[in-house]
């Protein structure tokens, strides 16, 4: 009975955290006084979701097999690294060249502090490192507002905080805000703009040393040359980078935020250790789910040979997408609910160079430069800081973006990806290039998609079906949890199926 509860969360438990239901793993002991016995469990997809649950079912003794589509366990939480080949949906193969301890994570690549993904590298022991999510002094760069080079974050920031710190503090002194604000309300905000701002005593912008420098301060008789041609506020509004500053504020995007040491795969990989490679099939693509009314029957093809798994139970923890396409008799409410949910399109191309020239000539350790481009983001690495080579993400981009480069061949999309980054870093972007890869989201076989949209969102009253186990099989993966694109929303939405399925096992 206790053990009941504390399945369901109406008992204490030992792993209550802030960020979601206590969750408490099941265990063996769970069943000493009840006569039961834990049971056969099919999880399907070896991803986040999939493997978590079998990880924390395996706890309690649950006799799980992983069925995973892929040739290796992680879903989308894929790491590529010299020699790694991949073959896409139109039929591109591509082998990395990338040299000795260089990679790219092709999805997953940065973990907040609040998500449970840190709480499973402690448990599971995966050595983490920041990963430099802004950087003052990297750049952005809109050329469809007039910018004939790049502007760095922290002078387009002081630009604009300045700017709008002063017309904010120029109302307020002229009473604009007199009905808003007391005499005292008044003077305080002006002090605190005054401060964000930078401003003189006429409260007016007139740049300052937040902007940089062409000369930095050093040694006595070097005092540095701030940066001149201060814009007027006009300029710097329409150059329209004050779009990007609210990023930084993003509750799932705030620094600080981690990585695991040496790639994101690191988790999988040690998930796929505790679970037990003996209980997980790769190459194995499930084709047919049948819930048997006692059971759950599973058809799956691996290297040309047609089998089936036989278990009390099923987690089904494969993307929407890919499940709709799946013949099972878990009814129509199931089957609408799943093709509401619609896939998404997501690419990156890591670019590898023989010298880390961003770190040399640019002075930027990590971080991400902005662009209006057809790449949006460009990421430095947050590894390997002044070693001898380094992976550049040369496009990191969405939707119509993401598949434009998806119709071009692999040397298409790093010509066009090497065209953009030159107006922002020059030559060497081009003359120090080593090699490119580059990976697309809805053209990963198996996958089909980066990430979902869910109308509605995930609780939304069609996709009932699918919050609650369909006879006895289970739903899981981060398109059902409030943290889609997340590892956070894989993980918990693992967490919240091995509850239900667990509390029903000790019903039974
Ligand atoms: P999936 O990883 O999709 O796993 C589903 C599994 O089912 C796959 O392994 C698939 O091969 C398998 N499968 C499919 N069909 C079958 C079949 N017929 N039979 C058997 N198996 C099958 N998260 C973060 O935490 N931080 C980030 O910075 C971040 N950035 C991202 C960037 C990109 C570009 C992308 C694509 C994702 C990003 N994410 C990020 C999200 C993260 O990758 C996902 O939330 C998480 O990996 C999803 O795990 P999952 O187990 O729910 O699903
Ligand atoms: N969560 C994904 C990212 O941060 C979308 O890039």
């Amino acid at each position: 009975m206790f053990a009941t509860m504390g399945a369901l969360g109406l008992a204490p438990t030992a792993q209550a955290a802030p960020h979601e239901t206590p969750f408490r793993a099941p265990r063996t002991g769970d069943f000493h006084l009840t006569g039961r016995a834990a049971a056969r469990v099919v999880v399907i997809g070896g991803g986040i979701a999939g493997l978590t649950a079998a990880y924390e079912l395996g706890k309690a003794g649950y006799d799980c097999t992983v069925l995973e589509a892929r040739d290796r366990t992680g879903g989308r939480n894929l790491t590529v690294r010299g020699g790694d080949t991949t073959t896409d949906l139109q039929g591109t193969r591509q082998t990395a060249r990338f040299g000795d301890g260089e990679y790219m994570n092709c999805g997953p690549a940065r973990i907040a502090q609040w998500m449970v993904t840190l709480d499973y590298c402690r448990e599971l022991g995966v050595p983490l490192e920041v990963f430099t999510n802004t950087n003052a002094d990297a750049y952005l760069y809109n050329e469809s507002a007039g910018m004939t080079g790049p502007q760095r974050h922290r002078t387009a920031k002081a630009d604009v905080y300045g700017y709008v710190s002063e017309l904010l503090a120029k109302a307020t002194d002229k009473g604009a805000l007199d009905g808003e604000l007391t005499a005292d309300d008044r003077e305080r905000l002006t002090e605190f703009l005054k401060d964000w701002g930078e401003l003189g005593d006429t409260l007016a912008y007139e740049g300052g040393e937040r902007r940089g420098y062409t000369t930095v301060p050093a040694a006595a008789g070097t005092p540095g040359v701030p940066l001149g041609d201060v814009p007027t506020a006009s300029q710097v509004f329409s150059s329209g980078v004050g779009r990007y500053f609210s990023f930084e504020f993003g509750f799932d995007q705030a620094m600080l935020m981690f990585q695991p040491v040496g790639g994101m795969d690191r988790i999988p990989q040690a998930l796929t250790r505790a679970v037990g490679t003996r209980r997980i099939r790769t190459g194995a693509a499930v084709s047919k789910i049948t819930d048997t009314g006692g059971g759950v029957s599973v058809i799956y093809t691996q290297g040309g040979r047609t089998r089936t798994v036989e278990a009390d139970y099923c987690v089904a923890a494969l993307p929407p997408n890919i499940l709709a396409r799946i013949p099972h008799n878990l009814g129509p409410g199931v089957q609408s609910a799943l093709e509401a949910i619609t896939p998404s399109s997501a690419a990156k191309i890591g670019l590898e160079y023989r010298s880390r020239w961003w770190e040399t000539d640019h002075r930027i350790y990590g971080g991400i430069t902005e662009t209006d481009q057809d790449v949006t983001h460009i990421w430095h690495p947050s590894y390997g800081f002044h070693g001898e080579r380094g992976v550049l993400i040369g496009y990191y981009n969405y939707g119509s973006d993401a598949d434009a480069y998806a119709r071009l061949t692999p040397k298409g999309r790093e010509e066009r990806a090497v065209a953009a980054g030159v107006k922002i870093y020059g030559e060497k972007y081009r003359t120090e290039l080593a090699s490119s890869f580059s990976h697309h989201w809805r053209q990963t076989p198996y996958l089909e998609g980066a990430w979902h949209n869910t109308p509605g969102g995930p609780e939304a009253l069609r996709y009932k079906p699918l919050n609650e186990p369909a006879g006895r099989v289970h739903f899981a993966g981060d398109w059902l949890s409030h943290t889609d694109a997340w590892q956070h929303g894989a993980f918990t939405s693992a967490r919240r199926a091995v509850t239900a399925l667990h509390t029903r096992v000790l019903a039974s």
